[in-house]
């Protein structure tokens, strides 16, 4: 990205994010999905993107910049950057406000009879969740020009787009959520104001989009039913204006996948590895440590599995691979705890070796694994797409099968390649687990063909495409 044109991006998490190495700052690619899918479609636009400084070493470059803008070259691909540090403040944005009611919300992690509890919102909302959106929409209107073109990210920042119209009263603004969406009765557990300010935020922007249609569908029933917004097809009517609420498939990019197994450090991952299967089979998960993932549910199958199947024993080994995320949050720490000791169990009652649980983040033996897993296993409670489900179609060569959740929104386009599962049941995972290691040789290869294709669809720069261009269509039927 390039200053001189008005593409601006703004997200919580930024492309790049820095570590320190003997001393050093060094700039690094961001962690995630979010860069998956912008960093790539974005590479030769010209624009800035905003987006908050997350860990130390981002707040010492913060520091050093001022909030101004800056140009960074983090090893495949460069940016113009503004970084936001917005100190103690982050705290109960990200980890109480996002992390918690938000994603839980939309995510349908709560325990009802508990949780939430109202106690402590306002506090979190108004000193830390608002004014950071007010933040970002400052910075992002500063940024912005007259033909700008403005794509938001995600949760963190729905009341973004709101106080950007309000600045900006023309501007361009297309926002996507990279979560599910949920039916008013559970978006109604949050406290009104936040409901509110979360809806009407998100309905500044000319287009509101979506991984799935049934998330778009849930949207538009909120704002009908808790704002009395109109509906009109896909659009939503409030207060004189359409925001049109659109599903986008993201899918991955083949030929980038392809490039990155190349590398020495996959390669002896995928040694060590195939050293370690010993000719067992592989049964793969590979997730952030997030409650919405589903892991207790994943392991419990498995558990059930080796109970009720004494033939697999000895001939499979399930290989856990989690990467540690929001751990600041304290549902996120009991979690993995409850994870941990789930595992233990497994291991205490079928060997050490049935099972390789492993909380790390490590790119390459991800994608080692990927690679080589006879039977993938995703079952998110709910997802907004899933690209973990979506990366192992592509890069597996064993005509690995999928067991997924028809509750991500990957199982938009590989339902019927994969075996679908009730994310709350895992007796019924359990058996499709069999199954998928039971299965015959043509059988795999057919669906293994069918999940490459779909998991191809709508690759990064298709998926932006398709947003650029209807949101230019929407505001070219604005005027
Ligand atoms: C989800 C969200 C992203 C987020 C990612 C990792 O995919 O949609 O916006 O970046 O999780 O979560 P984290 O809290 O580590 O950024």
């Amino acid at each position: 990205m390039h200053a001189g044109s008005g593409l601006v991006v703004a997200s919580n998490r930024g492309p790049v994010a820095w570590e320190r190495q003997d001393g050093e700052l060094v700039a690094r690619r961001g962690f995630g999905g979010l860069v998956t899918a912008l960093g790539g479609a974005l590479q030769h636009e010209p624009g800035t993107w905003v987006s908050l400084a997350l860990g130390e070493e981002d707040r010492e470059v913060a520091a050093e910049h001022d909030g101004e803008p800056f140009e960074v070259d983090a090893g495949e691909a460069s940016y113009r950057l503004r970084l936001l540090d917005v100190g103690d403040r982050f705290d109960p944005y990200y980890n109480r406000v996002s992390n918690r009611l938000l994603w839980f919300t939309v995510h349908t992690l709560w325990g009802a009879p508990y949780e939430p509890s109202g106690v402590g919102w306002r506090p979190d909302w108004h000193y830390g969740y608002e004014p950071v959106n007010e933040r970002v929409a400052q910075v992002v209107a500063e940024e912005a020009d007259s033909g700008s073109e403005i794509f938001l990210q995600d949760y963190h920042l729905c009341t973004t787009g709101r106080s950007v119209r309000a600045a900006l009263p023309g501007a361009k603004i297309l926002h996507y959520l990279h979560t599910p969406w949920v039916g008013p009765d559970s978006l109604q557990s949050l406290p009104d104001p936040v409901v509110e300010g979360v809806l009407r935020g998100l309905l500044a922007a000319d287009v509101v989009g979506f991984s799935s249609p049934a998330w778009c569908h849930a949207f538009r029933r909120c704002s009908a039913e808790i704002l009395g917004a109109g509906v009109d097809g896909e659009s939503v009517l409030l207060d004189g204006r359409r925001t049109v609420v659109a599903d986008f498939v993201l899918g991955v990019d083949e030929s980038q996948l392809a490039e990155s197994v190349g590398s020495d450090a996959v390669l002896r991952a995928g040694e060590e590895l195939d050293d370690e299967l010993a000719g067992r089979r592989l049964l793969l998960r590979s997730d952030r440590t997030d409650l919405s993932k589903n892991i207790l549910r994943g392991l419990h199958a498995y558990e059930l599995l080796l109970e009720h199947r004494p033939e697999h024993r000895g001939r499979v080994m399930h290989y856990a691979l989690l990467n540690p995320s929001r751990q600041d949050v304290p549902e996120y720490r009991a979690y993995l705890d409850a994870c941990r000791e789930a595992a233990a169990r497994i291991q205490e009652r079928f060997g050490e070796e049935s099972l390789r649980f492993e909380i790390a983040s490590d790119y390459p033996r991800t994608l080692a694994a990927l690679q080589r897993y006879d039977v993938l296993l995703v079952n998110p409670v709910l997802d907004g797409t899933n690209l973990v489900a979506k990366e192992g179609a592509v890069l597996n060569t064993r005509d690995g099968v999928l067991v997924l959740s028809r509750r991500a929104g990957a199982a938009e386009v590989l339902a019927e390649a994969a075996l679908l599962v009730n994310p709350y049941d895992a007796e019924e995972q359990a058996d499709a687990l069999d199954q998928a290691l039971t299965m015959d040789p043509g059988g795999r290869a057919t669906r293994a063909t069918a999940l490459h294709a779909g998991a191809c669809r709508g690759a990064p720069e298709e998926w932006f495409a398709a947003q650029r261009h209807l949101l230019r269509a929407t505001v070219a039927r604005r005027r």
